[in-house]
């Protein structure tokens, strides 16, 4: 069956997908997912600079819209997702795939200041929190609507740091905060919301490939079952098809995307 044909639950035709940090790794492996799946689509970043790069590799590109959102001003998100609904019509799909983070990120716990750990929780976390209860309430007085957010395996498990071993790279703990708190208030939010149609549902994705250098990749990818990291489309499709109607009875899952890293 054709995913974009109209009459599949798995098609998006019809629908007005709004994805934040759709111009990211990730991100444009979603905006790939969701216009073949015939979703009009809806292109948040803070940055635009490679919107038309985005934008012509998508299967059609009239049928998307490129805004520039800053999920970090928390005091105008409920305004700016007013406007873009003034703007262009209700939003029926919301995906938050942005990851701001302060210039100071990935610092080690010795080196990290309170300030440092308080900045990236409210950037991460309170951005996707606040923006998840805002369009969601928009959707419950609609009565239908479906959200999903990105958290990551390390809001589900904590990282093996023998992977990083011979690398300068690590994985901070606020990153475990701000996912596993996304989890958590995802599924708060579709217990809250779920009487009055709207869903919402996390997915978390482990290393996606990206030329990353070894030794960490193959120490990494030796910890997945499938012995080797993810595309960003394979993050993508997973995303559409929690986002469709063939996903109509799941609500406050959350679904590792990780090659299995998790399974073991
Ligand atoms: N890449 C991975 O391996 C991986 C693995 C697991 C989970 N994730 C999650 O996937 C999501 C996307 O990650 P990514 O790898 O695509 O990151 P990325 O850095 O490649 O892209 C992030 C995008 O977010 C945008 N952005 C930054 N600040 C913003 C703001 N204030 N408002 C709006 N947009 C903003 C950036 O401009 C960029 O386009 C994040 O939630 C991340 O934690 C990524």
């Amino acid at each position: 069956m054709n995913p974009a044909d109209e009459h599949s639950p798995f098609s998006l035709a019809g629908r007005r997908a709004a994805l934040t940090g759709a111009m990211g790794r990730v991100g444009r492996g979603i905006a790939r997912a969701l216009a073949l799946a015939g979703a009009e689509t809806v292109l948040l970043d803070v940055d635009l600079s490679a919107a038309d790069e985005v934008v012509a590799g998508l299967v059609d590109p009239a049928a998307v819209h490129c805004r520039r959102l800053d999920l970090t001003d928390l005091e105008r998100l409920e305004q700016n997702i007013s406007e873009l609904e003034r703007e262009l019509g209700p939003i029926d799909i919301w995906i938050n795939s942005a990851y701001p983070r302060t210039n100071r990120w990935g610092l080690p716990l010795e080196r990290e200041t309170p300030a440092d750990w308080r900045a990236n929780l409210d950037m991460q976390l309170n951005s996707y929190c606040l923006s998840s209860r805002a369009v969601a309430r928009r959707m419950a007085r609609r009565g239908s609507g479906s959200i999903v957010n990105l958290a990551s395996i390390y809001g589900l498990v904590a990282p093996d740091f023998g992977v990083y071993q011979g690398t300068d790279k690590s994985m901070p703990g606020a990153y475990a905060a701000v996912k596993g708190g996304i989890v958590a208030y995802s599924r708060w939010l579709a217990s809250y919301f779920g009487p009055r149609g709207v869903r919402v549902n996390v997915v978390c994705p482990g290393a996606v490939a990206s030329g990353q250098q070894e030794p960490f990749l193959s120490q990494y990818n030796r910890r997945t079952l499938l012995g080797r990291m993810a595309g960003a489309e394979e993050i993508g499709h997973p995303v559409v098809f929690l986002a469709s109607d063939a996903a109509s009875y799941i609500t406050g899952a959350v679904l590792p995307i990780d090659g299995g890293l998790t399974a073991v």
